[in-house]
């Protein structure tokens, strides 16, 4: 299990803002993604377009330690939509404190709101410690992702 939080007060979970741009700059470039802050506020308005998609943030004493973004779509092979866990990253520096869990908890319960029976992720071949975490939470292991790249973006 995690060990417990020493900070003072409890995170908070709450819908990103642009304000938050700068946190969420290096939270994605931590996930692996680096993009300049000045990047963020035109994702999140696309993002916002649409209420099948939901950015949240934890905040712990005023600082953005964490995001989670997530999403629903309707699939030809399902009766209820289903839920997609597009990004999940706790700043380095507060990981094992339970933040991820926390984000988490808030995926599934925003998913099962929008309807989703199941939730699913895909995840980096090399992050092996993180598929463990999702095995310890619940999710089997059920596929492989495959990109490709259209075009020079
Ligand atoms: C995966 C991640 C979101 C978990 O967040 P977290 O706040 O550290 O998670 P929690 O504190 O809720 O849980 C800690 C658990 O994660 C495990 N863990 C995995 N990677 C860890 C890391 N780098 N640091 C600390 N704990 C880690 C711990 O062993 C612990 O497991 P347990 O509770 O089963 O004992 C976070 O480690 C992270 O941002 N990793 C890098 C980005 C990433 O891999 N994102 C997911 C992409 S699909």
């Amino acid at each position: 299990m995690s060990a417990p939080r020493t900070g003072t007060n409890i995170p908070i979970i709450r819908a990103a803002t642009p304000e938050d741009a700068p946190s969420l700059s290096t939270l994605v470039a931590q996930l692996g993604y680096p993009a300049p802050a000045e990047a963020i506020p035109s994702r999140l308005t696309n993002m916002g377009r649409s209420e099948d998609n939901t950015v949240q943030v934890a905040e712990e004493d005023g600082q953005i330690v964490g995001v989670m973004t997530a999403r629903v779509m309707w699939v030809i092979h399902l009766d209820a939509p289903l839920a997609w866990l597009t990004a999940l990253v706790v700043l380095d520096s507060a990981r094992g404190r339970g933040i991820g869990s926390m984000l988490l908890d808030s995926a599934e319960e925003w998913a099962k709101h929008m309807g989703a029976q199941k939730i699913s992720l895909s995840s980096a071949m090399h992050r092996t410690d993180t598929h463990t975490y999702y095995d310890n939470r619940g999710y089997e292991r059920s596929g492989l992702r495959f990109t490709k790249k259209l075009g020079a973006g």
